[in-house]
């Protein structure tokens, strides 16, 4: 089987590449994977193994149409990851996020089709749904999506899943929650928190911390999203969360007590514009079609997350003096 997977040297992509490679699951032993990345500011080679000689990587723009239909051919799925995934850079511009998670999409669905590939898994966010109150989103709920970054990425779900109903392409949409790991750019909030309070630094907590999120190891959407590529019905949506829902200032004490640091370097700042107050899915259909379910639990992902951090200071710090954070 051969594998393309867009944006595989950000850190959910990388995630899901390096266990493709080390044949983690059953359905894609052997695979061969083809990695498109552009290496914007949150790509990074140093995510992949790059001497694998099951991996080929290629840097490139996923809405360059050109290039894109040179790369696919030959593909039996794609998996595709790569976009513009920072809420607060898409308050700052939102131009990239509508190139990239729209144009770029469309640009993939129309070469995938083409090329005649066969499935195409389009990794998506449960932010498409803006904010709820109570309860829990199922996958029929309409998006609703409140920042720059999740109504580009609700557009690209549209898109996707309208190829599937207008041209039969084989496209499945996944949507998760907030996910956190190894490898992840030091501007979310929890790398963010970590590398600051490894070095004693302060952390800046929006608003009265009062916002709800699910929190999901990288490796159980990882795991996810390869049960909807093996076994998912075409055309559908699925939600993959991770059970953890904490306020902000609940993760930031637990991530204090993690790194061994107090409440005085947690600064409060003012909200984040539009900041959603809760998200939260239900996860019932992929647990009953697919059998999936987390199996990292909240407590063990972030202290070995922490790990992670403390002994890659040369895969972060470099990033932080660029400007990350
Ligand atoms: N991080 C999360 O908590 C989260 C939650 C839900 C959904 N998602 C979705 O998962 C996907 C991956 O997120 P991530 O956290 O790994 O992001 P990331 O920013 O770490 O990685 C994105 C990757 O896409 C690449 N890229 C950006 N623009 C590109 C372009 N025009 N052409 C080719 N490559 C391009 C980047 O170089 C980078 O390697 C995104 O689609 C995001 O919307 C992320």
């Amino acid at each position: 089987m051969r594998i393309l997977v867009t944006g595989g040297a950000g850190f959910i992509g990388s995630a899901y590449v390096r266990a493709v490679l080390n044949d983690e699951y059953a359905g894609s032993a052997d695979a061969s994977v083809t990695v498109l990345d552009l290496l914007s500011y949150s790509g990074n080679v140093a995510n992949l193994p790059m001497q694998n000689p099951r991996l080929t990587f290629v840097q490139g723009d996923i809405a360059d149409s050109t290039l894109v239909r040179d790369v696919l051919p030959g593909h039996d799925a794609v998996v595709h990851f790569a976009a513009e995934s920072h809420v607060d850079r898409s308050i700052a511009g939102a131009l990239p996020f509508v190139t990239t998670n729209v144009l770029g999409t469309q640009t993939l669905l129309d070469a995938a089709g083409a090329a005649r590939v066969g499935r195409f898994v389009h990794v998506s966010t449960d932010e498409v749904y803006g904010s709820i109150a109570h309860g829990s989103w199922t996958e029929t709920w309409p998006v609703a999506p409140n920042s720059p970054y999740a109504a580009s990425k609700a557009s690209s779900d549209l898109l996707a899943l309208a190829a599937h109903r207008t041209h039969g392409m084989d496209v499945v949409v996944t949507r998760c929650s907030n996910n956190y790991g190894p490898h992840q750019y030091p501007e979310k909030i929890i790398p963010l928190f970590v590398t600051n309070l490894l070095d004693g630094m302060p952390v800046p907590l929006y608003g009265d911390g009062g916002n709800i999120r699910d929190w999901l190891h990288v490796s159980d959407h990882c795991r996810g999203i390869q049960l909807v590529l093996e076994k998912g019905r075409s055309g559908e949506i699925y939600h993959i969360g991770g059970g953890s829902e904490l306020t902000n200032r609940e993760l930031t004490g637990r991530l204090l007590q993690a790194c061994g640091a107090d409440w005085d370097l947690v600064r409060p700042v003012a909200d984040r514009k539009g900041h959603d107050r809760r998200y939260s899915l239900d996860i019932t259909k992929i647990s009953d079609e697919l059998g999936y379910a987390p199996r990292v639990g909240l407590d063990e992902g972030l202290a070995s997350t922490v790990t992670w951090y403390r002994a890659n200071r040369d895969w972060w710090e470099p990033l932080k003096t660029r400007g990350a954070a």
